[in-house]
């Protein structure tokens, strides 16, 4: 632990910010099984996001493992700190007012309550997206062959075969990736965001 450190203002300030760069930083973290569709969300709101002059930015699970988390596992201690930093990175490019948009299963809890906390604390809003889709749902889809994998014993700690998920009890948005499309899942995003004034009408392009 770090002791005799200060924390050192800028000369501007969160809103002040906003208002010279004319956008609101937030983050929209996506939370749900493997294979529930998180990262298939989180790139085509992306991708809306940024043609339609939004900036915005995808923070996905598996890319954060190969840099700043690659020394950790998937262990219930790892995987909490993989969700603390996670959780500090975000609030740092909302802070900067882009829209922090992440894709991690994040099965606790307790650890999207504290990234919650910790936006909330620095006056950043959190918007919790619940990709949700039966377990049989993924298993069918399986991408990657990880349920596949986890069923056969290769991986230990999969979450929803042989680790915990705890879904969210209130998410600000709840899809259900099994009964949408991609585009209805993003729209359903983006009319979020415009009906709680987080997004301007105008700057949108319907692209989804
Ligand atoms: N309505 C939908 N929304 C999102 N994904 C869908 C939908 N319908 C089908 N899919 C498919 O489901 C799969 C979801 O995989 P994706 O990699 O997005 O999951 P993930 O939640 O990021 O998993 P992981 O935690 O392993 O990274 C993709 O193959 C995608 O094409
Ligand atoms: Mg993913």
């Amino acid at each position: 632990m770090a002791t005799n450190i200060t924390w050192h203002q800028g000369h501007v300030s969160l809103q002040e910010r906003q208002e010279l760069l004319k956008q609101k930083g937030y983050t929209i973290w996506f939370t749900g099984l493997s294979a529930s569709g998180k990262s298939t969300l989180a790139t085509a709101l992306e991708q809306t996001l940024l043609h339609s002059g939004i900036s915005a930015y995808r923070l996905d699970g598996d890319n954060i493992r190969f840099g700043l988390n690659k020394n950790l596992g998937f262990g219930p201690e790892d995987r909490t700190e993989n969700i603390r930093r996670i959780s500090e990175v975000a609030k740092l490019f909302a802070d900067a007012t882009t829209i922090a948009i992440t894709a991690f299963i994040s099965p606790y809890r307790a650890d999207r309550d504290a990234a919650r906390a910790l936006h909330e604390a620095a006056g950043i809003p959190f918007i919790e997206v619940f990709a949700d889709a039966p377990l049989d749902v993924v298993e069918s889809r399986d991408p990657k062959g990880l349920y596949k994998k986890a069923k056969a014993g290769e991986i230990k700690e999969f979450t929803g075969i042989s680790a915990p998920y705890e879904a969210p009890l209130k998410p600000e948005i709840h899809i259900h990736t099994d009964q949408m499309t991609i585009e209805q899942g993003v729209e359903t995003i983006i009319d979020y965001l415009l009906s709680h004034n987080l997004l301007d009408s105008q700057k949108i392009i319907k692209k989804y």
